[in-house]
């Protein structure tokens, strides 16, 4: 479903990532990893078409998609909530989720109900700016948004990151959930281990700009762990 060959990214005169490739199937979860620093929020940025490929190639669904916007990309089925959940503030819950349609298909007008069923807290939220929501509530937002345009690929980046508890939890039923469902494909940066073994079909680790170790994770040796994960 989404094939990145060789994809070399990078800001100003430092590339990043020099060398990526990673392959993400329809209905599977895959889990990238790796320490602060390596490049995670930079694949999914090249992957969303926020930061151009310098080398390489994006194909998703059969389409090379390497020099397209970053709306055709969400048109095509790819839905992005970025580390750091920045929905807008100034906007209501619904206004929000609006906008998550509309990215998609044009103009939104009806709520999107399969991704409020969802997170059914959000709906007594409706008219709440975003910004008056606390971290956990923006970031269950940030995602019920991109799952509005009803996506075939769903980028996490980092949704547990600061957030209470409470909302891990309800956040990793909600992963768990749309896993079951088989109805799309997720890439999902997790800092845990324990949740990314729990939850992924694949793992992928970048290290030095390049997946440097990728497989089932009943297969992820401790030796990864200490060499590319814990610091
Ligand atoms: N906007 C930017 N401009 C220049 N360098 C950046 C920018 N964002 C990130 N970087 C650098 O790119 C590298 C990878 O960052 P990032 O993709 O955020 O890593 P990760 O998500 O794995 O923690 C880091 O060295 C970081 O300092
Ligand atoms: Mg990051």
């Amino acid at each position: 479903m989404l094939s990145i060959d060789r994809l070399e990214v990078g800001y100003g005169e430092s590339a990043v990532l020099r060398d990526v490739s990673l392959e993400v199937r329809a209905g599977q979860v895959v889990c990238l990893m790796g320490r602060n620093g390596v490049g995670k929020t930079t694949l999914m940025r090249g992957i969303m078409g926020l930061l151009r490929a310098r080398s390489g190639s994006v194909r998703f669904a059969g389409r090379d998609l390497t020099g397209a916007s970053p709306e055709k990309r969400a048109r095509s089925g790819i839905g992005y909530v970025p580390q750091g959940r920045d929905i807008f503030p100034q906007l209501t819950v619904e206004e929000n989720l609006l906008l998550g349609l509309e990215a998609a298909a044009g103009r939104g007008s009806k709520l999107p109900e399969a991704a409020l069923a969802l997170f059914p807290a959000l709906r007594d939220m409706l008219q709440r700016k975003g910004g008056d929501l606390s971290g956990g509530q923006q970031q269950q937002l940030a995602i019920a948004r991109a799952l509005a345009a009803g996506p075939k690929l769903l980028l996490l980046d980092e949704p547990m990151e600061g957030i209470q508890p409470s909302v891990v939890m309800e956040i990793e039923r909600v992963i768990e959930t749309l896993k079951a469902s088989r109805e799309m494909a997720i890439l999902l940066v997790e800092q845990s281990l324990t949740f990314a073994t729990r939850i992924a079909d694949y793992y992928c680790v970048l290290d030095k700009g390049a997946v440097v170790a990728e497989g089932s994770p009943a297969n992820l040796t401790e030796e990864q762990v200490k060499r590319h994960l814990v610091v």
